[in-house]
């Protein structure tokens, strides 16, 4: 396929998918989720893939919505076009996905980075929901998946304020799960790709299920469907592989990579 917003490459078992509208930083607009939902559909039926990263620019990751898109849209265009809408395409993507982001991720930016499930940072990383500043909110889960990850504190002083957190008070917030230099971002997040891709597929996927369930349910209902997960990988060859090559001292070969 040929896609006209984004490049997309596979590097062995990982699908790197890269944001490519320099000359708007980055910013989301129908065409980028025309092509993403295309490519992620292609890496999600296909069985040599393992594991997806999801990058951008050095300058941008993706510096929001396309604000020239959306500027002439009122509340019906929006309602009747169910507007933001073709983004769950990377929340409800099953193989695991992890963002690599150096320069800004802004408003709907730092949302898909969220809808990822983690994010690495390049030292260069700036954070930022300043919906605010256009007379509208965050759309597409800032208010949700950033309070749930950073706290509401720190959620509330971003989304009301609107201004820029670095990629150390990223990570200390826990929004992202490590800073690595900007040189070596993509480096890094390939390989923690590689080594997600490299264990059983239908395993890292039972396990983001389980994670991502944490967001949705009480603690006791969490810890049942997890456990219910774990007693289902007892019927898989790779669990009986994974244990059998631990006590025979060997690497394991998974059989459903
Ligand atoms: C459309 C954008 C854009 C955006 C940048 N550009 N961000 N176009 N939508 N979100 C365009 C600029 O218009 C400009 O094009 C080019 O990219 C380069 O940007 P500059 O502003 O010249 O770069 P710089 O001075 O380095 O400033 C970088 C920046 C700034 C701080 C990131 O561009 C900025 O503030 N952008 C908007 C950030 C923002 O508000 N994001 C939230 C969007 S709302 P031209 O053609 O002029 O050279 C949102 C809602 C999500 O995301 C809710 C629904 C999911």
């Amino acid at each position: 396929a040929s896609y006209e917003t984004i490049l997309v490459e596979t590097r062995g078992r990982v699908g790197l998918i890269t944001l490519n509208r320099p000359q708007a930083l980055n910013a989301l607009n129908d065409a980028i989720f025309r092509d993403l939902a295309q490519a992620l559909d292609a890496f999600a039926a296909d069985d040599g893939i393992g594991a997806v990263v999801l990058t951008g620019s050095a300058k941008a990751f993706a510096a929001g919505a396309d604000i020239k898109e959306m500027a002439s849209k009122d509340f019906i265009a929006a309602y009747t076009g169910n507007l933001i809408e073709n983004w769950t395409c990377i929340s409800r993507f099953r193989k695991p996905i992890v963002a690599a982001v150096a320069g800004y991720a802004l408003g709907g930016g730092c949302e898909i980075a969220m809808m990822c499930d983690f994010i690495i940072a390049a030292d260069t990383a700036k954070f930022g929901q300043p919906e605010i500043k256009l007379g509208t909110i965050p759309g597409s889960g800032g208010t949700q998946r950033l309070t749930k990850l950073i706290g509401r504190s720190k959620a509330m002083d971003m989304v009301l304020t609107g201004r820029m957190m670095d990629a150390a008070e990223a990570e200390r917030s826990g929004l992202v799960s490590r800073v690595v230099p900007a040189d070596q971002l993509l480096d890094e997040t390939l390989k923690a790709a590689e080594t997600i891709a490299g264990y059983s597929l239908p395993i890292t996927m039972l396990a983001k299920e389980a994670v991502h369930r944490a967001d949705e349910t009480s603690l006791a209902e969490g810890v049942l469907f997890e456990r219910r997960l774990f007693h289902a990988t007892f019927g898989t060859e790779d669990r009986r592989e994974g244990m059998a090559a631990f006590t025979e001292k060997r690497p394991p070969a998974f059989k459903h990579r």
